[in-house]
């Protein structure tokens, strides 16, 4: 069983490169996990693509291909994704047939913000809905005040927050082999029962 992080962050000592991370290690045991980056992937040009896929694309198309299941980490910028991420998407989409098409998804996103950047998880429900992804739905990992959510050493040490990041884990292992229906995002708003980690540790 293997599992692909992919943070949507550029930034050493990003946040979201650091929920990843912890996404990773806590990842239920026998996972092989890992990061795959998007430092180096140009900007999406059909002229690019035509002329044969560039390095860095077919780099990370490969990973998510071989990937069981894939965890999407993001930041929110101006109330969405990140350029970056979305480009990253944009290639994968065009990638036959696209290697997200029918592959468990989990998403979470960090912010120094109280709102933890649950707007930029609406937007990206959205475009993983385009590319016809599985993308779970419950827990949802929100994580807000980021900053003091994670130690000196960079590690996570919110115990709510690692709770959650451990079921979420455990729902994308579960969802890789036969998926529960529960975890299928139809597109619906469920809003209403979003667990989130806003503010003082609201779940
Ligand atoms: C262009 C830009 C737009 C941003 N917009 C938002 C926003 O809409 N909501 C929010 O919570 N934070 C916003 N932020 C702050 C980011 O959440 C913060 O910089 C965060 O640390 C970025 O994630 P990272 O630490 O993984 O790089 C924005 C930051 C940048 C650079």
């Amino acid at each position: 069983m293997k599992l692909l992080a992919i943070s949507g962050s550029l930034r050493e000592g990003s946040l979201n490169t650091m929920l990843a991370q912890a996404a990773m290690h806590l990842a239920p045991a026998g996972v092989e996990a890992a990061i795959a980056t998007l430092h180096g992937l140009p900007l999406y040009n059909e002229d690019l693509r035509t002329a044969g896929i560039p390095a860095p694309v077919a780099q990370l198309e490969a990973r998510v291909r071989e990937a069981d299941g894939v965890v999407i980490v993001t930041p929110e910028y101006n109330y969405s994704i990140p350029g970056v991420l979305k480009n990253a998407l944009d290639w994968l989409s065009r990638l036959p047939p696209p290697p997200l098409a029918g592959k468990p998804v989990a998403i979470m996103s960090a912010s120094p913000g109280m709102l933890g950047g649950v707007r930029a998880q609406d937007h990206l429900r959205q475009v993983l809905f385009g590319l016809d992804a599985r993308t779970l739905t419950r827990p949802q990992v929100i994580v807000g005040s980021a900053a003091t959510r994670f130690g000196p050493d960079g590690r996570l040490s919110d115990s709510t927050t690692v709770g959650l990041v451990e079921e979420l884990m455990v729902a994308l292992v579960g969802a890789g082999g036969k998926l529960d229906a529960r975890h299928i995002d139809e597109g619906r708003n469920q809003r209403q029962f979003v667990r989130a980690v806003v503010g003082g540790g609201f779940r």
